[in-house]
């Protein structure tokens, strides 16, 4: 790449582009906004005219067209991911796509093959890897922990979170000509929650913990409100637990616990856009130190897009890469297979070379 910096076109001005997309594009280093695609011609120019963009382009085939963008950041339904993911490659462009990377493993799969197919990069959205507190963690767990024994999550988000939201965040602009799946995917509450908000938390604790194989996992049901609970079997032999409860009457909370042969890490997370790192205790028991991380770079979604432009401009590996995002999908149909079945459930191991 003749240029230091990656030209991007934006897909979707639904409300994750508004609060975290646009504001990170707009400070990202070595990243430009150059083209805005959205199906909704009123949202699209409202976006367009507050950013100072041109390139402007109701139809995404055209905007596929544009030589002015090097990647696509994908910011559409989880359904449209990998059909869209896989024109844009197909179009020669560079993605980041939203989590979940899809919404099927099978189709993940196919997306997974013609990223190896084309050569182009493909990072998906799971932007806590980028927060530098966890970040911190997982170097931490792999320089210094030795063999791990332990490793559990929790991600409790709260009833209250729209209020945090409405607190944190400007109006969005809405449009009643946005495109929408044909199934509302918010119709069935039980997946919609264990997807959304799952593809963060199972992101988190194979990041941490690492390869996760099995996996035994019950649900209590109450009120509209879900909780998943399960035993998770990792590739090295330890084990974990994970709790994903879908709403709570409390605070959010988000946290991660790691035990190995030499120390431990624990991490508390923070609704993202507080923009406040995790914060991280990592003990060394041969030293007998405690270590914490100040993490002052501390928008997830800013380093995001910094980590896909050295990816890119700089050949660095991608974090994560698609088949990371086909594992954490995997593990989500694991765990509604354990669920639906009441029994120990196998992770299918999808992301070998073919
Ligand atoms: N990482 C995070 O913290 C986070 C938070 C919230 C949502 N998300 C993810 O972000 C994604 C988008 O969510 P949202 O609620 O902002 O989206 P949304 O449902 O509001 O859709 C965004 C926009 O995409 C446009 N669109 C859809 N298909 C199109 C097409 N083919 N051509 C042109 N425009 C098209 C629509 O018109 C709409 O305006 C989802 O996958 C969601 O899971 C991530």
């Amino acid at each position: 790449m003749s240029e230091d910096v990656l030209k991007i076109g934006l897909l979707g001005c639904g409300p994750i582009a508004q609060f975290a997309h646009l504001p990170a594009l707009a400070k990202a280093r070595r990243v430009a906004l150059r083209a805005i695609c959205d199906g909704a011609e009123d949202l699209l120019h409202a976006i367009g005219r507050r950013y100072g963009v041109q390139s402007l382009h109701q139809d995404y085939a055209a905007f596929l067209n544009d030589s002015d963008i090097d990647a696509v950041l994908i910011a559409v339904p989880d359904v449209f991911h990998v059909p869209l993911a896989c024109q844009a490659l197909a179009a020669g462009k560079h993605v980041l796509v939203e989590k979940p990377l899809g919404d099927s493993a099978d189709e993940c799969w196919e997306l997974l093959c013609a990223v190896r197919r084309t050569g182009l990069k493909l990072q998906v959205g799971n932007m806590k890897r980028h927060d530098p507190g966890i970040a911190f963690a997982h170097r931490f767990v792999r320089e210094q922990l030795g063999q791990i024994l332990s490793v559990s999550g929790w991600y409790c988000d709260s009833l209250f979170r729209p209020a945090f939201l409405e607190t944190l965040l400007p109006p969005t602009v809405t449009s009643q000509r946005a495109i929408r799946p044909s199934a509302d995917p918010k119709a069935d509450k039980r997946r919609y929650s264990l997807v959304t908000h799952g593809a963060h938390l199972l992101d988190n604790l194979r990041y941490l913990g690492g390869a996760i194989t099995g996996v035994t996992a019950r649900l209590a049901e109450k009120r509209g409100q879900h909780s998943w609970h399960g035993l998770l079997e990792f590739e090295h032999g330890g084990l974990g637990h994970f709790e994903l409860t879908v709403k709570t009457n409390a605070d959010w909370s988000e946290g991660y616990r790691i035990y190995g042969e030499h120390g431990s890490v624990e991490v508390k997370t923070f609704v993202p856009f507080y923009y406040r790192p995790s914060e991280v205790r990592a003990f060394d028991a041969r030293t007998e130190q405690w270590y914490a991380p100040l993490g002052a770079h501390s928008n997830p979604y800013k380093n995001q897009l910094e980590a896909f432009a050295r990816s890119v401009l700089d050949n660095e590996p991608v974090n994560p890469d698609a088949s990371e995002g086909l594992a954490t999908v995997c593990l989500l149909e694991a765990i509604e297979a354990s669920v639906g079945a009441g029994q120990h459930t196998e992770v299918r191991q999808m992301s070998a070379e073919p």
